[in-house]
C-alpha cells in the first residue's frame, strides 16, 4: 500500500469506527436524528437543519457548547469544496504578513489545513476542551469551520470576532465534491455514480448541506452585518485577486500600506497562495490531515466552469432551475463560468 492508500484506509476506518466509540448518552441523543448515507459511505446525521458527518458530530456539538470567542478572533467559514484551502492560505498570509520574514512564510513548510485548524475536524475532534491558547502560533487567533451560520456558537455571533466566508457556484462545487468523495470511498464499496450524487445534492444531502441553506445563511448575515462577515466568491477571486485581497486586508483591520503596495506585497500573497504554487509545494504533495485525508486531495484543478466536462444537459437544466428558485429575491448571484454572460442572478 502506498501512502495515499494507507491514508484512505485510515480515513475510512475513522469514519466507520466513530459511531462504535460513542458512549450511551451520546448514542441516545442522536438516535432520533434523521440519518442518510454520505457520498463517501459513512453516515450523515440531520442536526439543527443540516447534515453533519458522523465523524465530526460529537466534535461539532462540543464546539457549539464550549467554544468562547475572543473579539479579536478570525474565522474562515466555508461549505466543503468552495475554496476552503485557498481562503485559509490567503487569510493566513494577509493577517500575519508582518509576523514572519516573507521568504519564511509558513505556507512553504506547512499545508493551509495545518496552519488554520478546523474546529470540528481538528481541534474538537478528539477533545471536548482543547487547549486553544497554544494551537495558534500567531495572534490574533485564526480558526476555520464548515458549520452553517445558524448553528455557530452564540459567542461567535455575539462577540466582535470576524468571519470570512467563501462560496462557489454550485455546479463546480458539486463536481469537486463528487470527485473528492470518490477518492475517499472505501475500496470495497463502489463509488457513488454521478446520477446518485446528483440526486443527493439536488435534495440537499451532502456533508454540512443543504448547500443553498449554508450559503444563504452566511449571505444574509453578511448583508445584515458587513463589518462582521465578509462574503467572497471563488469566481471573483479568480477574476480579480488583487482588489479582493485588498478588501480582505481592510476587513481584517490590516490594510495594505502604500509602501506595501509599491513593494508588490499584494501580488506576492496572491502568488504564494495560487493553485499552481500550493499544489507543487512538497508539503502539499505528501502528508495527511488529522482526519486521514492526504493533503494532495485538496488540490485538483482549481478552475471555474469544469462542471461542463461532467454534467448532462438534464442536470444543468435542473440545477439552473434550482439556483433560480433558491436565490429568488436574495440578491446573490453565481458565476457559472469565466465568461461573464453565463451567470445566474437572483430575479
Ligand atoms: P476542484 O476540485 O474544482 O479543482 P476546498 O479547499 O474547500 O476543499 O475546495 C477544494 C477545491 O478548491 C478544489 O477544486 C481545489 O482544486 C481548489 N483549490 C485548492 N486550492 C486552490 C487555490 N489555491 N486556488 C484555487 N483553487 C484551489
Amino acid at each position: 500500500m502506498d501512502t495515499a492508500e494507507i491514508s484512505k484506509a485510515r480515513m475510512v476506518s475513522k469514519s466507520h469506527d466513530v459511531e462504535s466509540s460513542w458512549d450511551d448518552e451520546f448514542k441516545k441523543l442522536v438516535q432520533n436524528f434523521p440519518k442518510e448515507r454520505s457520498w463517501g459511505g459513512s453516515n450523515l446525521y440531520f442536526y439543527q437543519g443540516f447534515w453533519c458527518p458522523s465523524l465530526v458530530l460529537k466534535a461539532f456539538i462540543s464546539f457549539q457548547k464550549h467554544f468562547q470567542a475572543f473579539n479579536s478572533d478570525v474565522i474562515v467559514a466555508t461549505f466543503p469544496k468552495c475554496g476552503t484551502t485557498w481562503l485559509k492560505a490567503l487569510t493566513f498570509s494577509t493577517l500575519y504578513r508582518n509576523q514572519f520574514p516573507w521568504d519564511e512564510n509558513p505556507l512553504l513548510t506547512f499545508g493551509p489545513h495545518q496552519l488554520v485548524r478546523f474546529f470540528e475536524y481538528d481541534l474538537y475532534l478528539n477533545n471536548p476542551f482543547p487547549d486553544l491558547q497554544n494551537v495558534c502560533a500567531y495572534q490574533p487567533r485564526l480558526f476555520s469551520t464548515h458549520a452553517p451560520y445558524a448553528t455557530l456558537p452564540t459567542s461567535i455571533k455575539d462577540s466582535g470576532c470576524k468571519i470570512v466566508y467563501i462560496c462557489r457556484n454550485p455546479m463546480d462545487m458539486f463536481i469537486s465534491l463528487w470527485l473528492f468523495a470518490a477518492k475517499l470511498r472505501d475500496k470495497n464499496r463502489e463509488s457513488l455514480s454521478l446520477d446518485e450524487a446528483f440526486d443527493k445534492f439536488y435534495h440537499g444531502i451532502s456533508a454540512h448541506g443543504p448547500f443553498f441553506d449554508h450559503v444563504l445563511g452566511y449571505w444574509k448575515a453578511s448583508q445584515e452585518n458587513p463589518n462582521k462577515i465578509l462574503f467572497l466568491n471563488f469566481e471573483d477571486l479568480k477574476e480579480d485577486m488583487d482588489s479582493h485581497l485588498k478588501n480582505l486586508a481592510m476587513f481584517l483591520g490590516v490594510p495594505f500600506t502604500d509602501d506595501e503596495e509599491k513593494q508588490g506585497v499584494v501580488e506576492k500573497i496572491a502568488k504564494i497562495c495560487s493553485f499552481e504554487n500550493l499544489k507543487e509545494l512538497e508539503v502539499n504533495k505528501k502528508g495527511v490531515h488529522t482526519t486521514g485525508i492526504p493533503h494532495t486531495h485538496f488540490f485538483r484543478k482549481g478552475e471555474v466552469g469544469d462542471w461542463s466536462n461532467y454534467l448532462t444537459p438534464f442536470m444543468i437544466e435542473c440545477l439552473e432551475k434550482l439556483i433560480q428558485e433558491k436565490l429568488n429575491g436574495s440578491g446573490l448571484t453565481f458565476k457559472l463560468s469565466s465568461k461573464t454572460s453565463n451567470n445566474i442572478a437572483s430575479p
